[in-house]
């Protein structure tokens, strides 16, 4: 067992690796020093192109972060987090926390890490079982702890949700910029530990009413014949539109994601209709302009009979942790 606040730091930090990331670009940067642990963006693995601002890269940092927390709690530790507000200067971390005392690990948050290491991005269509309305509320409330909300959209509103797909997706395509970027990070073995492998892909794009995002690769994963009737969409969303948002954002992914995967449901987070102004502000009307959408997710049951796709890679620890002293 971890026994110094240093050695549970940088424990902490290495378990967040498993975080899911916009197209596993992992792109946060953690340094451990003392009793002390800084989670910084890394902006040299932003998409320039799909994420101009860097809503996602924060929001993944968000769920490191969540991640690491997670980790910590597991090995028995209460820490203290500060989230400077504001939009901090380039170089500021996101996050800084201190590892304050250690008692024994309760084994309800060992079992929250076990989760986090089984949790994974499941492409494959959902069953036709649906998510339990138990199981909607308990992912709602994990997304309110983490601070954010859920809003699960009814059927007229996923018809809509459909068409905006559709247009984010081919806006997309048909930019080349976009396409190349999305070409560097997805497909292929990824033996550097970063990106989206093929085994994650789908072999052909599933044929639903919500389309999966097309990433213009062909990958290996069987996804199944099945339709995405029984699948439940939400928009995950916040009272505000700036980096303390998008990292609380991130946080709350990591807390849903962790719930979902406790109770069997399957997530899928479909990020392309926030990351272009005119889906977002649709998305943002379906909300009745009460709110900013960070994500959009499909919540559903996956085939508990055939394996789902292998974990994707990461990256060494020794590229995203740096211990001092
Ligand atoms: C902010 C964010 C946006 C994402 N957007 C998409 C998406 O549009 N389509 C998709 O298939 N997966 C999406 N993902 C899932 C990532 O590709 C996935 O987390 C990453 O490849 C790591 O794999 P894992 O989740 O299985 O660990 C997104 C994840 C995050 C955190």
């Amino acid at each position: 067992m971890t026994t110094t606040a240093t050695g549970a730091l940088a424990a902490a930090a290495d378990a967040a690796r498993l975080a899911p990331s916009v197209h596993n670009t992992q792109p946060w940067r953690w340094v451990v020093d003392g009793d002390r642990l800084e989670l910084f963006a890394a902006p040299e693995r932003q998409l320039r192109e799909q994420d101009p601002e860097g809503r996602l890269m924060v929001l993944s940092c968000g769920a490191a972060l969540h991640h690491a927390l997670v980790a910590l709690a597991a090995a028995g530790w209460k820490a203290e987090v500060d989230r400077p507000a504001g939009a901090p200067e380039a170089g500021e971390p996101l996050a800084i926390v201190r590892a304050v005392s250690h008692a024994a690990a309760d084994p309800h948050d060992m079992h929250r890490l076990q989760l986090l290491q089984v949790r994974r991005t499941d492409r494959r269509v959902v069953t036709d079982e649906a998510v339990a309305p138990a199981a909607l509320d308990a992912l709602a409330a994990g997304a309110r702890r983490g601070g954010a909300r859920l809003h699960v959209l009814n059927r007229d509103q996923v018809l809509q949700l459909a068409v905006m797909i559709e247009h984010s997706g081919e806006a997309e395509q048909h930019d080349e910029r976009m396409r190349d970027e999305t070409k560097a990070w997805v497909g292929g073995e990824r033996a550097a530990g970063s990106g989206i492998p093929d085994s994650a892909l789908p072999a052909q794009n599933p044929r639903t009413t919500v389309a999966e995002r097309d990433f213009g690769v062909a990958g290996t994963l069987a996804a199944g014949e099945g339709h995405d009737n029984a699948a439940h969409y939400a928009i995950l969303y916040g009272e505000g539109d700036e980096r303390p948002d998008w990292l609380a954002a991130g946080e709350a992914l990591g807390e849903l994601w962790l719930t979902a995967t406790g109770r069997g449901t399957a997530v899928l987070p479909l990020s392309s209709p926030v990351e272009l102004d005119f889906t977002r502000v649709a998305l943002r009307r379906m909300l009745g302009d009460t709110g900013w959408p960070y994500l959009v997710l499909r919540l559903g049951v996956a085939d508990p009979e055939h394996a789902g796709p292998p974990h994707t890679p990461r990256l060494p620890a020794a590229d995203v942790i740096e211990v001092r002293g």
